[in-house]
């Protein structure tokens, strides 16, 4: 059940893959990035040196860095022809289902940089992803409240490009919050890659087809909207907004959950590896605190994570099933002080998780050992059996 031999005497694992990316102990609760602990990059690194980091299996040089990032700010823009693209949908749309299609329509636009088996195919996609992510993803929020689109400025950094892009109106100037653009560097940082989850697999899996690296992220970025995985950033708020709501006191949320009532679970909550507290949880929580202060946004929303987290880690429910707050918990929290709407959230986790899903397509044209054999399944169905005639039935 793990795997099975092929004729030659192979054989092909099917149960887990190897990678050298990304390291994550669950019950020690440690996460590293190519070696690297996941809090000294938040603490010292960029985003974009991460991106370079895990792409790259290195940490650049400065004239690395500066090719890597000069390389990108020539390709933020977008095809004219592709901008109108989102025309078409309804401004009421979700921003993911709008950003995973342009995405893949990229491979309609780019059709130059496609070949899987191409080196230099590779790294043009690449960069056109790392690039066009950030203004499509300010686009699908535009779209949503019917305002102008903005085009790139090239002279600005990723993050403030990107805060520009979806906050700014073409009639006056903008310039971002430099402790936002600080918060939101290392947010994306935290996001930039962790192993084989769902939206990683499910981008694994296509691209074993040799489907191109734009069709590949879309299908990851269609798996990241489940609520149980990138969504909860955002079904965390709506927890939080409808204990508010409701006027619910914590603790009477939380016998609900233990009592599975309605089906409700404390989001944010959880982890498919992690049996300990997410080292990124851990960093976020401090990021919630300084941003709000910084911000002066202090959040109700807020206090009710604080006393939910409070009485979860002391309550044996939680504690016998190894629950404790996961990246999501308060994510949404700080996303929502920036200005973001509770529906940008996951978009936000897409663009801090696409260097993680395209250092991971690479190494599987890289290394074939690591590409996701077709998965077996063991057959519980019936055992053979003769057709009948309708009339018979
Ligand atoms: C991400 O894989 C990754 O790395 C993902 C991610 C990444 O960076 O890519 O880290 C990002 O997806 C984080 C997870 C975000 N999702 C949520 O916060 C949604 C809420 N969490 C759960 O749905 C759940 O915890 C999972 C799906 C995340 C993990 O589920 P598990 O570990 O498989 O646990 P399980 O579903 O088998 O549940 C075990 C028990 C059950 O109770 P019993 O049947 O034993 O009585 O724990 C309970 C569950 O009901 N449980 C919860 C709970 N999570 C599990 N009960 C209440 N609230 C929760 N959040």
């Amino acid at each position: 059940t793990t795997g099975y031999t092929t004729l030659d005497g192979g054989f092909v694992n099917t149960a887990s893959t190897s990678s050298a990316i990304t390291y994550i102990d669950g019950d020690a609760g440690i996460l590293r990035y190519r070696g690297y602990p996941i809090e000294q990059l938040a603490e010292k690194s960029s985003f974009l040196e991460v991106s370079y980091l895990l792409i790259h299996g290195e940490l650049p040089t400065t004239d690395q860095l500066a090719d890597f990032t000069h390389r990108i700010q020539r390709h933020t823009l977008l095809h004219e022809d592709l901008k109108r693209f989102f025309d078409g949908f309804p401004r009421n749309a979700h921003p993911m289902p709008v950003v995973s299609s342009a995405v893949n329509a990229l491979s309609a636009y780019y059709q130059d940089s496609l070949d899987p088996n191409d080196p230099e195919q590779v790294e043009v996609s690449t960069i056109r992803l790392l690039a066009k992510l950030p203004t499509i993803a300010a686009y699908a929020y535009k779209k949503s409240v019917g305002q102008p689109f903005l085009y790139p400025d090239n002279s600005k950094t990723l993050v403030e490009n990107f805060l520009r892009m979806t906050f700014g109106f073409p009639a006056e100037p903008y310039e971002a919050d430099p402790e936002v653009v600080k918060a939101l560097d290392m947010l994306l940082i935290l996001h930039a890659d962790h192993e084989q989850n769902c939206s990683t697999s499910t981008v694994r899996l296509v691209g074993s087809s040799n489907a191109n690296l734009f069709t590949s992220i879309s299908g990851g970025i269609n798996a990241l909207w489940g609520p149980l995985h990138g969504g909860a950033n955002q079904a965390v708020l709506e927890m939080l907004d409808d204990i508010k709501g409701q006027g619910l006191d914590v603790n009477e949320f939380i016998r609900k959950v233990k009592n599975k009532e309605d089906g409700v679970k404390l989001m944010g909550f959880g982890h498919r590896v992690y049996r300990n507290y997410d080292p990124r949880a851990a960093i976020v929580k401090k990021t919630a605190h300084d941003i709000l202060g910084k911000l002066g946004a202090q959040d109700e929303l807020l206090d009710i994570a604080m006393k939910l987290e409070e009485a979860a880690l002391t309550d044996d429910y939680f504690v016998d099933r190894k629950l404790y707050p996961n990246v999501d918990f308060y994510t949404g929290l700080i996303y929502r002080a920036m200005g973001f709407p509770t529906r940008m959230f996951t978009v936000m986790f897409a663009l801090g998780r696409l260097p993680g899903w395209i250092a991971h397509w690479r190494e599987m044209h890289e290394d074939p050992t690591t590409k996701i054999g077709r998965p077996r399944q063991i057959y519980t169905g019936h055992t053979e059996r003769n057709y009948t005639e309708v009339s018979a039935r």
